[in-house]
């Protein structure tokens, strides 16, 4: 069968799909333009992407004999899977494999923007330290403090079980309530969404991005938030109203954000690349080496499983 690659994946990771198929690779790290996805795709029978390709009804239009889309990643928001599930495409994504680097790094936003870690690196190089004194340059405490998580998933619950070593009481806000031996694990206790904006000093988003979730955190989300707390997001952009984020900012209607996604990545909203008191990152949060390759062994084991006819061990409509 004939195979788009749309990431410049290693030859050792795409060996078991050359072994069996035609294989076509954009041979660049760049995401390959729509125009020329469309062209593509036109004979092929499976596509590996990532999350940076939008693959919509149009695209699929265009590709008569395609069986199966492999996604990196475990968001899956840039494939209209309705479209493929009527079109009988299975879709697959990548769960489990980048939840803990995905945890890691929200945990590194925490105590990045808390402690002013960039900032404060930044005076170090450049030699503008000042002298050590008691009230000069401090931060914001971690250990002990409240975290809100939004979204208690796979990576939630990672972020909530790396804020247990830090004694933070953790409130939760979910479609659904885990199982009460989970919360009790975890420590985590489920409140409404207004009551855990108003109470935790950290917010963490961490639901996927659908029309529930979309602008979820906006002005009014904003005002409801302690001035002292701290939002950090590694879920998905569009979650937050940046334009609103960026006001909040600079109204300090909160103290800071860790950010590693965006609403129209990769650009910032206006003014927000300005504000000191955030800490940003360029959707980085599975990128180790590590989960990294195994997200594209993943995406690959569940291209072949779909192209043989199985069902792929992570299918979201099949
Ligand atoms: C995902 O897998 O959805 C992540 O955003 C990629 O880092």
């Amino acid at each position: 069968m004939k195979i788009l690659v749309t990431s410049n994946l290693t030859e050792e990771i795409l060996a078991p799909l050359r072994s069996a198929h035609e294989v076509v690779v954009n041979r660049n790290d760049f995401p390959l333009p729509r125009s020329e996805i469309i062209e593509k795709i036109r004979d092929k029978d499976g596509l590996l992407c990532s999350i940076v390709d939008r693959i919509d009804e149009e695209l699929m239009s265009n590709a008569p004999n395609l069986k199966m889309i492999a996604n990196i990643g475990v968001g899956y928001d840039n494939i209209k899977v309705p479209a493929a599930s009527a079109r009988e495409i299975k879709v697959s994504n990548t769960p489990g494999v980048l939840t803990d680097a995905t945890a890691d790094l929200a945990f590194a936003l925490i105590l990045s923007v808390a402690r002013r870690l960039v900032e404060g690196d930044g005076r170090t190089r450049a030699n503008k330290w000042g002298p050590w004194a008691p009230f000069v340059f401090l931060g914001t405490q971690v250990t002990g403090k409240t975290l809100g998580i939004i979204g208690l998933g796979q990576i939630g619950k990672a972020v909530a079980s790396r804020a247990k070593g830090f004694r933070m009481p953790i409130l939760y806000h979910n479609r659904n309530r885990i199982p009460e031996n989970e919360e009790l694990e975890l420590g985590a206790k489920y409140v409404d969404l207004e009551t855990l904006l108003r109470e935790s000093d950290f917010v963490s988003l961490h639901v996927s991005l659908n029309d529930q979730s979309r602008s979820l955190i906006g002005t009014n989300e904003f005002e409801l938030m302690k001035s002292s707390a701290f939002i950090i997001n590694v879920a998905r952009g569009p979650v937050i109203d940046e334009n609103a984020l960026v006001k909040a900012l600079k109204e300090k209607k909160i103290a800071g954000a860790g950010l590693d996604v965006y609403e129209k990545e990769p650009q910032l909203a206006p003014g927000l690349a300005q504000l000191e008191n955030t800490v940003l990152s360029p959707h980085m949060g599975s990128a180790t080496v590590e989960t990294r390759i195994a997200m594209a062994q993943l995406a690959v084991e569940n291209l072949l499983a779909g192209l043989s006819g199985q069902r792929p061990p992570n299918c979201l409509n099949c």
